[in-house]
């Protein structure tokens, strides 16, 4: 099969590799689609090793065909459409995935839209919701509002009915973010975040993939009994700072990220996704944000596109046509 090898400081390229054969409790996916990620990108800086057992080849969701299955699974049959979260090895005409981290294809989307939901939304899911524990009627501040996790984040808040502010670097993509359903998008090189969304009430929760600079304003921010849920740390993660206010407001700062889960927390996380957020999407009240579809030889452009910050929402790489 045709797939991306990644090498260190060295362009991405299209290679000859062996099409991986489906073990016990998992399925072959003919890949249609498949999802770039910003993890992608620190994987193939060297910052970023995939988990032991994980393939080497980059790419942590795709959308596809059921092409064959393990022994054990039962949820699936070949022909099948579908979309699934990866623990690596999107970037191929063939990937495995366990069949807990299998998902229908939602509502009427086609396989470039499915392609970027699974590592986001589980992503959201797991931090907004399961940790996050987001009620409607509460102010959520997701930082990055313009990212594929951030446009993900914004929809699916403000159609459980939070309050949703979002930080971005230009007006443009501020007003991008309102369109998704943000009260209000935050250009962080302009404007500041804390006064903004104090004047407005404060925030219930905050989403922060920024780290350090953002520390002691999110603490502002926050609210009695608010919470701060770390994704990554993209300007730095050590900072100096008082605590005092995490026990004054009773805070809880959290964190996680998905790809070392266990395949069973994986399944859980799911389910929660197909219960409570397939739905948005069927009714049309979530609809993922592509920012452009690149042929899977065009990787590097894609990663390019990324590494330049310009785009908004999700880019995609098209393996096979529909
Ligand atoms: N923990 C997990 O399980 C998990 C899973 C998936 C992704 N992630 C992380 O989540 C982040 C987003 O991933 P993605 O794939 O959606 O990538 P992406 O689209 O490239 O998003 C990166 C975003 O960071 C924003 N940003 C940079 N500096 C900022 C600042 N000072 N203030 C506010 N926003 C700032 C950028 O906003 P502008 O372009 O507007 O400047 C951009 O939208 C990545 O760091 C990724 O590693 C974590």
């Amino acid at each position: 099969m045709k797939a991306i090898k990644s090498v260190v400081g060295e362009p991405l390229r299209i290679v000859e590799m062996d099409q991986p054969v489906a073990g016990p409790g998992q399925v072959l996916i003919r890949v249609a689609a498949a999802g770039v990620n910003r993890p992608d990108l620190i994987q193939r800086a060297g910052r970023y090793p995939p988990p032991p057992g994980a393939p080497e080849t980059l790419g942590l969701e795709v959308a596809g065909w059921i092409e064959a299955t393990g022994d054990g699974v039962s949820q699936w049959k070949p022909g099948d459409r579908v979309c699934a979260l990866l623990p690596g090895g999107g970037y191929a005409q063939y990937a495995l995935a366990h069949e807990g981290s299998v998902l229908p294809l939602p509502g009427d989307l086609n396989f470039t839209e499915a392609a970027g939901l699974p590592e986001t939304v589980l992503t959201v899911w797991n931090n907004v919701f399961e940790m996050g524990r987001l009620q409607p009627g509460e102010t959520f501040l997701v930082h990055g509002g313009a990212s594929g996790i951030g446009t993900t984040a914004i929809q699916i808040t403000a159609a459980w009915g939070a309050n949703v502010f979002a930080t971005a670097g230009s007006d443009e993509k501020c007003r991008l973010c309102e369109r998704l359903g943000a009260v209000r998008g935050v250009n962080y090189r302009t404007e500041d975040f804390e006064s903004i969304v104090r004047a407005a009430g404060g925030a219930d929760l905050i989403l922060d993939m920024v780290g350090a600079p953002y520390f002691d304003k999110n603490l502002n921010t926050l609210n009695d009994l608010g919470r701060l849920a770390y994704i990554a740390f993209l300007h730095g993660s050590k900072v100096e700072g008082d605590f005092t206010r995490v026990m004054m407001k009773r805070l809880t700062i959290t964190g996680s990220t998905l790809r070392i889960r266990t395949d069973a927390y994986k399944a859980r996380l799911a389910e929660g996704v197909r219960t409570h957020v397939w739905p948005m999407i069927a009714s049309g009240r979530f609809k993922p944000l592509i920012d452009g579809v690149f042929p899977l030889e065009e990787a590097n452009a894609a990663h390019l596109r990324m590494e330049s910050g310009d785009h908004a929402g999700k880019i995609i790489l098209s393996v096979a046509p529909e």
